[in-house]
């Protein structure tokens, strides 16, 4: 990061790799630091500020995501927590579609077909590699689209499926948030729908033809995609997770595809990534034939990347010379971030 490497006022230390930090490299650079850079996989606890000593300033992290920083041991020490909301949103919207087209389509099933050579011995029949549709037509009027956390992103996601002539949208509002009445009906005249509309869960999961996950980590929302969820969905329903690996639980969707409980999913998130070489070839859900597994690519857009580290830089460079961060947590408004 130039910005940063380039300011002779600032002693940068630099982890190197271009891989996830070592913790242990972590805890012996830290001591006396002012400000510290991470991402969304470097845990960022009381250890790691204790450590660190009490110039600890600012912890910068190069995502929207939160959940791997302890905002009560911030809060206590009064250190800033810089993130970068709403740069990464329309990238990650866009991944979201790109997900739901080809969990929808056999997308995953019919490029590995090709790539493993399988297309010379196929016999092309009206039915072969057929999924569900995501848009409307005449001869299919209607489609729902749900969503398990419905922030920016999920917006930004409806936006785009409005050009689909997705008619209905629902919702799980956050647990004790004001109803949005005005906010939805807004929304549904602006991308002429029939219905926006917050539900209840078991609701969510029954009515959903696409349901796009894009709900923060954390205690609050581990597996709540569990079996007793998935089981409740239409067997021509797709599942697209952008939001937290640790929101659904593996096991339970890779037998939900398995045994057709649900028709396919798009994921750029698994519980398992959070373990590093968690996600392997034999991973129950890359095994599975109709779910595209992503390595959490989301915002790895080259201008949206190039914009995160920026604001990352600006962040920490606030942070450490005492100033107030250009994009700080807001510690009273946990849980909204994406
Ligand atoms: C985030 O920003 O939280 C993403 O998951 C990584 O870009």
């Amino acid at each position: 990061m130039p910005l940063l490497t380039g300011r002779a006022d600032i002693d940068v230390v630099n982890w190197t790799e271009d891989r996830r930090c070592d913790r242990a490299w972590l805890l012996q650079n830290i001591p006396g630091a002012s400000g510290l850079v991470v991402c969304f996989q470097d845990i960022v606890d009381r250890e790691v500020v204790d450590v660190g000593g009490p110039n600890l300033r600012v912890v910068s992290t190069i995502s929207v995501g939160y959940e791997h920083i302890d905002l009560d041991v911030m809060a206590e020490r009064k250190i800033q927590v810089g993130y970068t909301p709403d740069i990464l949103t329309d990238a990650v919207a866009d991944s979201a579609v790109m997900l739901a087209l080809m969990a929808t389509r056999a997308a995953g099933q019919s490029y590995t077909f090709v790539k493993n050579n399988q297309w010379p011995s196929f016999n092309w029949t009206p039915f072969a590699f057929c999924g569900p549709q995501l848009s409307t037509t005449s001869f299919s009027p209607t489609r729902t689209v749900g969503f398990l956390g419905f922030g920016r992103i999920a917006h930004a996601v409806l936006a785009r499926l409005a050009a689909f002539g997705i008619t209905h949208c629902i919702y799980t509002p956050r647990p004790g948030a004001p109803p949005q009445t005005a906010r939805d009906a807004h929304l549904q005249s602006k991308h002429n729908l029939t219905e926006v509309a917050p539900v209840d869960l078991p609701t969510l999961a029954r009515r959903s033809d696409v349901l796009f996950v894009l709900a923060p980590g954390g205690p609050a929302t581990h597996h709540l995609i569990d079996s007793a969820f998935l089981r409740q969905m239409k067997p021509s329903s797709v599942l697209v997770n952008n939001g937290r690996g640790s929101v659904v639980d593996s096991i339970a969707l890779a037998q939900a595809l398995k045994e057709g409980w649900i028709w396919g999913a798009g994921l750029d998130v698994v519980d398992e990534e959070a373990i590093p070489g968690g996600v392997t070839a034999e991973h129950p859900l890359v095994c599975e034939p109709r779910c595209v597994v992503l390595p959490h690519i989301g915002s790895a857009a080259q201008e949206t990347r190039e914009e995160m580290a920026r604001l990352t830089a600006r962040n920490v460079i606030a942070g450490v010379l005492g100033e107030e961060l250009p994009v700080a947590l807001d510690y009273s408004r946990l849980g909204s971030q994406v």
